[in-house]
């Protein structure tokens, strides 16, 4: 039998669409399993400041198909000092919860390891981050959603760049991680996709343009990954632009608009299902673990392992890019 009867659950990091349903599922998933829960404002902060609220089934109604999240988020920097960790500690304490549930990114990971360790205290993880880069899980809450997004937002820029026959290069997010721009660009049609894991080759992009977007297409689309080694669009844009004043070039940077808006119903799915797990690994007994998904089954991964390993994108992918922007 498990001595836990209280749990708590907090977002972390960068928001992601889908970390409602998470809450969500989190909540129910405990009182089904009668234990109590409190939610956690602002994330790490929030638990230094003693900020919690009690939940119940109704406080997490009406919010499946919510962007952002109900708990608020944040990058706390006191939980990166261990007084602000002790404090942290006390307030769990103070409210006997007995176990916590982090919904975040790396960031979030590394800080619950920490906590996990200095205290002996029961921390379990769900992956929320739209830049899908945490090893030891398919898919990331949120990741499908932004995915969506950014193939919206360049087959609306599709229209206009054909309209003109620009070369546009358009940046997505995603931190060091190229992620949501290969398959972004596969799913949107892209001419080239340059990613942080692979050093940009200027001359070959420079030739391909010469070859593709100068001499036969109405148009061209060069995804851009925020975290690509030569500095972003922007920089990439006026590289090309100094020595071809002649094509005509636009930058577009998605930018937030990426984390926002109602969660895709598979983001919606797999909330769903990390949360109600993350309560049953809790009951029983893991600890310093993340939840996963690998090939749509669910996964317990350390906080150790999912941290220390970088996820590679796959090769096939990649691969894709080149042999359909023919
Ligand atoms: O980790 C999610 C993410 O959106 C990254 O893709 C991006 O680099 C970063 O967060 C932006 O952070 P902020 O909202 O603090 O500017």
């Amino acid at each position: 039998m498990s001595t836990i009867r209280k749990i708590a659950v907090l977002t972390s990091g960068g928001d992601a669409p889908g970390m409602n349903a998470a809450i969500r599922a989190v909540v129910r998933g405990a009182i089904f399993n009668n234990l109590a829960v409190m939610g956690v404002m602002r994330g790490y902060q929030g638990l230094i400041q003693n900020d919690l609220v009690e939940m119940n089934s109704k406080s997490v109604s009406n919010i499946i198909q919510q962007g952002g999240t109900i708990l608020k988020s944040a990058r706390s920097k006191d939980f990166l000092t261990p007084e602000g960790r002790q404090t942290a500690f006390d307030n769990l304490q103070k409210n006997n919860i007995d176990a916590l549930v982090v919904i975040g990114g790396d960031g979030t990971f590394t800080g619950a390891r920490i906590f996990a360790q200095e205290f002996n205290y029961p921390i379990v993880g769900i992956p929320g981050t739209i830049d899908n880069d945490i090893f030891g899980t398919d898919y990331t809450i949120g990741y499908d959603t932004a995915l969506n997004t950014v193939v919206e937002a360049v087959d609306k820029i599709r229209d206009t760049a054909s309209a003109h026959s620009r070369l546009f290069f358009i940046e997505v997010m995603g931190r060091d991680a190229g992620f949501l721009a290969l398959r972004g660009g596969i799913a949107s049609g892209a001419e080239a996709v340059l990613v942080p894991e692979i050093d940009t080759d200027y001359e070959r992009l420079d030739s391909f343009l010469r070859n593709s977007y100068k001499k036969e297409k109405s148009s061209s689309i060069v995804l851009v990954a925020e975290g690509e080694k030569m500095g972003g669009a922007i920089k990439i844009a006026e590289e090309i632009s100094k020595k071809h004043p002649d094509y005509d070039v636009r930058v577009s940077i998605l930018g937030h608009i990426q984390r926002g808006g109602s969660p895709s119903a598979f983001d919606r799915v797999v909330a769903s299902r990390m949360g109600v797990s993350a309560i049953e690994a809790l009951l029983d007994d893991q600890k310093s673990v993340m939840i996963g998904m690998v090939n749509n089954e669910i996964v317990y991964v350390p906080f150790n392992k999912a941290l220390k390993n970088k996820k590679p994108l796959n090769p096939k992918s990649l691969e894709l890019i080149d042999i359909l922007s023919i």
